[in-house]
């Protein structure tokens, strides 16, 4: 009896492994988070594999206030492009204050609805721009440093460039064919 009992509840088990492409949505999010520049296009998407298909989609904003839904074309810059296990919440020309926030995508099928939240972080233009500013700021000081350098060291240069060059030039030549005579004499012996 028991025996029997346990291979029924093995049979049960398969059958539910079984069925994992079936029952009720399991929406998840493509990517959980994007990170976005402003002014750009957003594209937040959602998918669900299960059969039966979603075939009804509604994206919402997740706010302190509660769930606002989105509309299709919304404020001209939310577009809803949904398809049997599949949605798109486009939103357009980003803007920094206003569209940060979690965006939550709910598929409902014949056998119930799930849902997948999407946070949405939005970067400014400065931002991008940061790292181009440092690489001026970094050649600007490094003109300057060179620049100082070479102000405070040409005086000096000039008068030892005379010291170093005509003093040796007028007394080297002898002493250069010298050594010359020298090396070759030690040569020849
Ligand atoms: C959403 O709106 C756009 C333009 O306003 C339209 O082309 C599109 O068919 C609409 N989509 C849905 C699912 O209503
Ligand atoms: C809507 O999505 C389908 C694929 O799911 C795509 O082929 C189509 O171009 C999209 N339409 C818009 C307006 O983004
Ligand atoms: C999802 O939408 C359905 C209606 O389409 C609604 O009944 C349900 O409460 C929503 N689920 C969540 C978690 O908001």
């Amino acid at each position: 009896m028991a025996a029997a009992r346990l291979v029924l509840l093995g049979f049960a088990l398969l059958g539910v492994d079984g069925a994992s492409g079936a029952g009720p949505p399991r929406v998840k999010a493509v990517k959980s988070s994007e990170h976005i520049n402003e002014g750009e296009t957003a594209v937040l998407v959602c998918e669900s594999k299960s059969a039966p298909p979603v075939t009804d989609w509604v994206w919402y904003r997740i706010t302190d206030a509660g769930d606002q839904v989105i509309m299709n074309g919304s404020q001209s810059r939310f577009f809803v492009n949904s398809s049997q296990g599949r949605s798109e919440l486009h939103i357009k020309n980003l803007d920094m204050e206003a569209d940060p926030g979690k965006y939550a995508c709910n598929g409902t099928s014949s056998e119930g609805t799930d849902q997948a939240v999407i946070t949405l972080r939005v970067r400014s233009h400065l931002a991008a721009l940061w790292p181009f500013l440092g690489i001026v700021a970094e050649v600007l000081v490094l003109v300057t440093v060179i620049f100082i350098y070479e102000k405070r060291r040409k005086p000096d240069d000039v008068l030892d460039d005379d010291d170093a060059g005509s003093a040796p030039l007028k007394g080297s030549g002898k002493p250069l064919n010298d050594k010359g005579k020298n090396i070759r004499q030690r040569n020849n012996s």
